[in-house]
């Protein structure tokens, strides 16, 4: 199940429910968590991997809450071995937990033979957060409403760098952020959300250069104002060519854009040098999601 960036993120006001109306342009990229589904007797959970320690386990476990409500949906009892193996940092604006509940939702799908259509699927996945619907499908995608409603758009290869930080953000925090920032600026009126049709045309062509230009992100401010130490990661792009930098989602990470392949490792590597990030990671997208069968 793979992390996602949002390449363009324009937020709306705050809604009476609490959220915000977006238009984000969605884009999956090659760093996964991997879920595997078991035949069990009862529901249970353990997370692995690099950052497996970092999400407790308890029934507010996005994974838990993907399988109670696949199964609530369909009539079965939600008895199933869950593990996660977590290569994408927690907390970090990469969607992370996100990937995990719709890796939860295919898995046991799978598992209880349920063949449920994608729209079901999709349905189910927004009750569980604005971003897993996206993630049942990854790739690139417009998102409207919370994120929820999407359009696959056509995208060729980008290669990215991700800065990776100590330490997590928390969305409803930055979201609210955001709404202070513009409580403070009345002047500033809030525009309907809108991703822009520089950014697709740039996405569909693979000119990063023009991809780069364009990068936004409304809650970007909020999260800089939360972790102002960003604003230096967010620099070190500059002195390592890269052709565009902008924090991802909600943050704390930092998302380059590279020319290609070799300059996002090079890249990678030079940030590692500059020491502005606990860990910084090449990854290409679109990426998809992966599905295969168990082997027992
Ligand atoms: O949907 P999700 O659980 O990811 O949202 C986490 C929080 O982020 C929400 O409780 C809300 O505060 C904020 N949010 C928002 N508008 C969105 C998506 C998320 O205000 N479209």
């Amino acid at each position: 199940m793979p992390a996602k960036l949002n390449v363009v993120l324009s937020v709306g006001p705050r809604r009476a429910d609490g959220f915000h109306d977006l238009a984000t342009l969605f884009h999956a990229v090659s760093l996964y968590d991997t879920v595997d589904a078991a035949p069990a007797d009862e529901l249970s959970v353990t997370m692995q991997g690099p950052y497996g320690a970092h999400v407790g386990v308890d029934r507010n476990n996005l994974a838990v809450r993907a399988a109670r409500a696949l199964a609530a949906h369909a009539g079965v009892s939600p008895a199933a071995r869950l593990s996660v193996r977590k290569d994408i940092p927690v907390a970090a604006g990469l969607a992370g937990g996100s990937a995990d509940a719709a890796g939860v939702l295919l898995a046991c799908d799978a598992l209880w033979q349920l063949g449920l259509p994608g729209d079901e699927l999709a349905a189910i996945a927004a009750t569980l957060g604005s971003d897993v619907p996206f993630a049942l499908t990854g790739g690139s995608a417009v998102g409207t409403g919370r994120g929820d409603i999407l359009r696959a758009v056509p995208a060729a290869a980008m290669h990215w760098v991700l800065a990776v930080a100590d330490g997590g953000l928390s969305t409803p925090e930055v979201y609210r952020r955001l709404d202070a920032l513009r409580e403070d600026d009345p002047e500033d009126s809030v525009a309907p959300p809108d991703v822009g049709a520089g950014a697709l045309a740039a996405l569909a062509a693979g000119d990063a250069e023009a991809l780069g230009r364009v990068l936004h992100n409304d809650l970007q401010d909020a999260a800089l104002e939360l972790r102002p130490e960003l604003r230096r990661a967010l620099r070190a792009g500059d002195a390592l060519g890269l052709v565009g930098s902008i924090v991802s989602g909600s943050g704390p990470t930092v998302a380059f854009l590279a020319r290609d392949a070799a300059h996002a490792a090079e890249a990678a590597a030079g940030l590692g040098v500059l020491e502005v990030c606990a860990d910084a990671v090449a990854a290409t997208g679109p990426a998809r999601t992966e599905i295969s069968a168990r082997a027992t």
